[in-house]
């Protein structure tokens, strides 16, 4: 099938985009390059440089004539969002407005919406969180991202327009940025390749947890809402969650590094401790990970080994 996916330069949608392509569908990149690079651009798609808030956007669609549209592009820094919550806004509202318009107008069968469940659940009241916890965000990244949600419900049962959301935990891999939601596991890579000392950020009664999901994973769960999970909100993840110092310890038994950490007060206003239950997504889309922590990074250990080689 055609699938137009919206921030096929970026880390996660790159991914996607390569696995789109090698399982034969046609597909189509809209990215305006702000986070995302031109080195992650498969040739075999066709791309346009475009801001998902540009009318130009319709004649795209009109050319294009996608059948599913895969939305990745999206403002995904949070403390820019904090600090500018209004560019935030236009990013993942009125950007993603602009592309449920365009949707509509051109008869696409179905969206893929992605959300964050490191952020629309604030900080978790039970764990895992299910997708029925109540909905709590503590930034405007968590804020928009959830009405994005809404928006594509409202779209469904008003345009007859079919989705399906998807709430990430913290995704890493290969092509990941280490300014990301998962970013500490690029950080840590680096740190240690470099022999330098890392940073454990911690609070006075705890560290921080999350839940860690490897790219190929994520990848196979928006293969599968192709076809499956339709109208619903699904959390993509483990079930499990990983201290930072879980996580430290794993990227370097994977580096052959055993250098002692430094340690640093974590920043007020973050979530603590998160991680996700994906029964729904195992029951509605026949999608489990099957990557483990370890596989995971030495994976993405290998992605920086060879980049920097
Ligand atoms: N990385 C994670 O752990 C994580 C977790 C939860 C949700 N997500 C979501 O997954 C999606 C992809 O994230 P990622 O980690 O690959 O980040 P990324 O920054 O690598 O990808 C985002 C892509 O969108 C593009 N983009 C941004 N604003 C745009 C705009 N206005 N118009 C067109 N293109 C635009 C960027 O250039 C980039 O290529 C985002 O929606 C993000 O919120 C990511």
């Amino acid at each position: 099938m055609k699938v137009l996916v919206t921030g096929g330069a970026g880390f996660i949608g790159s991914n996607l985009v390569d696995r789109l392509l090698a399982e034969g569908h046609q597909v189509v990149v809209v990215d305006n390059l702000s986070t995302g690079k031109r080195e992650n651009l498969n040739p075999a798609a066709r791309f346009y440089e475009m801001d998902i808030q540009d009318p130009q956007l319709a004649e795209v669609f009109a050319r294009e004539r996608p059948e599913v549209v895969n939305h990745h592009a999206a403002q995904m820094d949070v403390r820019r969002a904090v600090e500018d919550p209004v560019f935030d806004a236009r990013v993942n509202v009125l950007g993603l407005i602009n592309v449920l318009e365009n949707c509509v107008r051109n008869q696409v069968r179905k969206v893929i919406f992605i959300s964050s469940g490191g952020a629309v659940y604030g900080e978790p009241e039970r764990l895992p969180a299910d997708e029925n916890h109540p909905i709590r965000p503590i930034t405007p990244y968590g804020i928009t991202k959830y009405t994005g949600e809404k928006y594509c419900y409202f779209y469904r049962v008003v345009h007859q327009l079919d989705y399906t959301v998807l709430r990430y935990g913290n995704v890493y891999g290969p092509r990941q940025d280490p300014h990301g939601e998962a970013g500490v596991v690029a950080i840590f890579l680096g740190t240690l390749a470099r022999g330098e000392t890392p940073t454990v950020f911690r609070y006075p009664d705890g560290e921080m947890e999350r839940d860690y999901v490897f790219v190929g994973d994520v990848v196979e769960a928006n293969l599968a809402a192709l076809t499956r999970g339709s109208g619903a909100e699904l959390n993509i993840g483990t079930g499990r969650g990983t201290s930072v110092s879980e996580l430290l310890a794993a990227v370097q038994r994977t580096m052959g590094t055993d250098i002692e950490p430094r340690y640093g007060a974590a920043r007020p206003g973050e979530i603590r401790q998160t991680y996700l239950s994906i029964e729904r997504a195992e029951r509605l889309l026949g999608w489990r990970p099957k990557t483990n922590l370890e596989q995971g990074l030495w994976e993405t250990a290998e992605w920086f080994r060879q980049r920097a080689a």
